[in-house]
């Protein structure tokens, strides 16, 4: 079946909330001017930081959740450098440059089927909105979310409106202790599809675990991003058909898709 996405638009839109959840994450609201409802998971916008010279790339963010009826866009962003931590200043009432949606989105598997969804650190971004579909969709979901501590374990009420949440910690602090690649929920072999989401390492090792059990494996690569529109060929990954752009071509890929070891 074929996807059709929706027209990329750049906006100034309104901030209506800036949440923080804790020193590293908080959550941008901004309201859309016009419908939002074509909005898929796993797309992306690319957003302007302002008043710097130090990030003059726009910043590449996943799309955590959409409340069409509101026109409102959820951003789940993490402090790593200057041009999120000048995202974590804005306030309400503002407005932020973004160019949206961007990027191809995850397949949805139909009604009846079993997903698991396996986020490390942020990597969960782009997983809540595609957990509400499937869901949605009568899917029986499964929600793996890892992290180096309880700091890093995130919204997990969220997820849990959509499916059944498994937690791993390095530190034991919360789940099973253990990197979030040897939690025992990757043990079961009965999945129709993994998603993932989260440190090159961790989501070469889900799909390693998925090809064991020869499961459909979908993962959203994270590399570093310039025009977001594949203009710039700053973004190649090695795949199956040549180099493609993560920008554009992904950022989902199915995993038999891609040459991670070119
Ligand atoms: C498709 C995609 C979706 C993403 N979704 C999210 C998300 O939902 N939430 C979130 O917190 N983060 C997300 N990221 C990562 C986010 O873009 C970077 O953390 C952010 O750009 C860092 O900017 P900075 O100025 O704070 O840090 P910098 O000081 O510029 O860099 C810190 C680190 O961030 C990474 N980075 C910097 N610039 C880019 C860039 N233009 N593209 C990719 N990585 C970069 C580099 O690894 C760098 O080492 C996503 C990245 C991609 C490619
Ligand atoms: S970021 Fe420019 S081609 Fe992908």
């Amino acid at each position: 079946m074929t996807t059709t996405y929706a027209k990329k638009h750049v906006n100034l839109l309104n901030i209506i909330e800036n949440k923080k959840i804790n020193t590293q994450y908080f959550i941008l609201k901004v309201q859309a001017p016009h419908d939002i409802s074509n909005l898929l998971p796993g797309q992306f916008v690319n957003i302007l930081v302002a008043d710097t010279r130090h990030a003059f790339l726009r910043r590449p963010i996943s799309i955590y959740d959409i409340h069409p009826q509101e026109r409102t866009i959820d951003l789940l962003i993490q402090v790593v450098g200057e041009g999120t931590h000048l995202l974590s200043k804005l306030k309400a009432g503002e407005q932020v440059d973004i160019l949206y949606p961007l990027g191809k989105s995850f397949s949805l598997l139909e009604s009846g089927k079993i997903a698991l969804l396996v986020g490390g650190g942020v990597g969960i971004a782009p997983l809540l909105f595609l957990a509400k579909k499937l869901y949605r969709k009568g899917v029986d979901v499964h929600i793996l979310l890892g992290g180096k501590g309880s700091n890093n374990i995130i919204e997990t009420k969220n997820f849990e409106k959509y499916g059944k949440v498994y937690i791993a910690t390095e530190d034991g602090s919360q789940g099973e202790r253990g990197l979030l690649t040897q939690h025992s929920i990757l043990r079961k072999s009965d999945f129709d599809m993994i998603y993932s989401c989260g440190p090159d390492a961790m989501m070469r090792a889900v799909a390693n675990i998925a090809a064991k059990h020869t499961i459909e494996c979908e993962v959203s690569l994270e590399n570093m991003m310039a025009c977001g529109i594949g203009s710039c060929l700053c973004c190649v990954t090695p795949t199956k058909s040549g180099h493609q752009c993560v920008c554009s071509d992904g950022p989902v890929f199915n995993t038999k898709t891609l040459e991670w070891n070119k």
